[in-house]
């Protein structure tokens, strides 16, 4: 006997099993094959779109791209909001917010002590910005030899190492902070971020009538001894985008303030000369609950 209807068919493709496997797993691959037979049934998708559906996932994961597609469904926001909320629950008190990491991070940028120049080689690519301040603890107690790892764009929207034009690591690095839990680096104001244009996500979002534009900003995965590390990123104040960001993740607390320096001695170090823009930042990190929150491990390192 092998005739079914649809709903026999789902029953059938769920209950399978020849072994235990992993109850997990099977339940939430049982909702997403059901959830998915009910899209289908009601609108009616025909083989034809099916199967370009299928070849569009194909695609997109030979372009590396998946993770460019969960931001702009929001799927990366969801998980950070049920973070905070799961933090909220247990009463944990939060600290700087966080902010997706994304699909373009690189673990084992350069690492220097207390201050670094993210810019070398970009000389005049934009506005030259000192970016400053301190890890801190929930006691606002600093953070001695904390770790910054920090990467932006480059002045055309693109991250070293996606674009083989930059050199390794263009445009990141990592920060030890000294015993007052001191970093501090120089760089550019960077421009927005815009998905790729004639890629698989592009013709998704052109397809939902939407725009893949992420406003001016600055990554962060910031950790320390006996803190749970942060993913982060800060806003530059101004951009279009800021309140229409197609990942949906810029954030009020998130916002820095440019000051603009014209001249200043304190920065000799970092070859800062003539007028310049400051950001002051202050990172706030909650206590570890446990080792693995400790670790600044980025969510592919931590999903391998
Ligand atoms: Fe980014």
């Amino acid at each position: 006997m092998a005739e079914y209807t649809p709903s026999e068919l789902l029953a059938l493709v769920n209950a399978s099993q020849v072994s235990a496997g992993d109850e997990r797993v099977r339940a939430i691959t049982a909702r997403v094959v059901a959830d998915l037979f009910r899209t289908i049934e009601e609108f009616e998708v025909t083989p034809n779109e099916f199967w370009s559906a299928m070849k569009w996932l194909t695609r997109l994961g030979q372009a590396d791209m998946v993770g460019l597609i969960t931001a702009g469904l929001g799927f990366d926001r969801l998980l950070d909001i049920l973070e905070e909320e799961a933090d909220e629950a247990k009463a944990r008190a939060l600290g700087t917010p966080r902010a997706i990491e994304g699909p373009l991070y690189v673990a084992g940028a350069p690492l220097s002590q207390r201050e670094v120049r993210l810019d070398e080689g970009n000389e005049g690519k934009g506005e030259t910005l000192v970016m400053e301040g301190r890890v801190l603890g929930l006691d606002g107690k600093p953070v001695p030899h904390a770790v910054v790892d920090v990467w932006h764009c480059n002045e055309q929207g693109r991250y070293s190492h996606f674009d083989p034009s930059q050199p390794d690591y263009n445009l990141r690095r990592r920060i030890e902070t000294d015993a007052e839990g001191n970093y501090r680096f120089r760089s550019f104001l960077p421009p927005g971020y815009a998905i790729p244009p004639n890629s698989p996500v592009s013709e998704l979002f052109d397809l939902l009538g939407r725009h893949g534009n992420r406003p001016a900003h600055i990554h962060f995965l910031v950790s320390g001894l006996s803190k749970r590390a942060l993913t982060t990123q800060v806003n530059i104040p101004g951009d279009t985008f800021l309140d229409d960001d197609f990942a949906f993740a810029t954030r009020d607390g998130l916002i820095v303030s440019l000051e603009k320096v014209e001249r200043s001695t304190e920065y000799a170090s970092l070859g800062v000369t003539g007028s310049f823009t400051r950001v002051r930042f202050d990172f706030v990190l909650q206590d570890s609950l446990n080792e693995s929150e400790t670790i600044a491990a980025s969510r592919y390192q931590t999903a391998a």
